[in-house]
């Protein structure tokens, strides 16, 4: 039985997954009334101190069937929200805004053959969404999901999740083949390596997945970018470089961008 409601717009945790001292997962109870967009983020946050509702954009990292949601957090030591949510159980009640928004959604780009998933950090909990539903592969032939962190630990929710999907019974087979993985580090002796802005530039991740191109093509290629503003910024100048324009809900192009929740 779940407990009575106690704030406003209360939800119930039910699972909890830490990954390492900077990162956890948590799954709460879904609103019955709310539809979200894969991508869409929502405030979510605790009572605080002052008996106010501390509230931050978390994108939703569950896919839109997914009866429960889903989110992927970082935690801050000094950070007001943080802090504290990295303290939850199952068992206790967060608050969630029912209100989806944002732009990293499938149709803010115009069509195209190949979609690109660009992440840093807690950057992937909204592809963690658009990588289990249909759409994206009904929608492209390859879809590319670069993921960079500091080390090997911090990809370690990104790696269980892609790893796991080709068996999935729900999305598995929309899927076959076309999900392609390029997790790369920073910071230790990880296999791959190097910042996702560099691999693209210097062409290593063409060469590396043999996709047989040497550049994004505005033809072809989508991209959707995901991290923190550094890597926004510098990610928008490599996308235009290659002629991609960005989009928007109103008026689709050939990528969109998102920042990260930093707390
Ligand atoms: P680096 O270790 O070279 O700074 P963070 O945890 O600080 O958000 O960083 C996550 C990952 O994003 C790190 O591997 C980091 O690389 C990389 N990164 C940070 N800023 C940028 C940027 N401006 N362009 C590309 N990658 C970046």
């Amino acid at each position: 039985m779940r407990p009575a409601p106690t704030l406003p717009d209360a939800q119930t945790v039910t699972e909890v997954e830490h990954y390492t001292d900077r990162l956890f997962r948590f799954r709460v109870t879904r609103p019955k009334s709310l539809r979200f967009r894969s991508g869409e983020f929502v405030m979510i946050g605790l009572m605080g101190d002052n008996g106010k509702p501390l509230l931050r954009a978390y994108s939703i990292a569950s896919p839109s069937w997914d009866e429960e949601l889903e989110f992927y957090s970082i935690k801050v030591p000094d950070g007001p929200l943080t802090s504290k949510l990295q303290h939850i159980k199952a068992g206790d009640q967060i608050i969630l805004r029912p209100k989806p928004v944002g732009t990293l959604v499938l149709d803010a780009l115009l069509p195209g053959k190949r979609l690109w998933f660009f992440a840093t950090g807690t950057g992937i909990a909204p592809f963690a969404s658009l990588m289990r539903d249909p759409d994206t592969y009904e929608r492209y032939d390859e879809v590319i999901m670069m993921h960079c962190c500091r080390d090997a630990a911090e990809l370690e929710y990104g790696r269980q999740l892609v790893e796991s999907l080709p068996e999935d019974p729900l999305i598995g087979e929309f899927i076959g083949d076309k999900l392609k993985y390029y997790p790369t580090t920073t910071r230790d002796d990880f296999a791959n390596k190097g910042r996702i802005t560099t691999n693209l530039t210097s062409g290593k991740v063409f060469t590396d997945l043999g996709l047989g191109i040497d550049r994004l093509d505005p033809e072809t290629d989508r991209g959707m970018v995901c991290g923190s503003l550094a890597f926004n910024i510098d990610m928008k100048e490599v996308l235009e470089g290659y002629g991609l324009r960005e989009g928007a809900n109103s008026d689709p192009a050939e990528y969109v961008v998102e920042k990260a929740f930093v707390d």
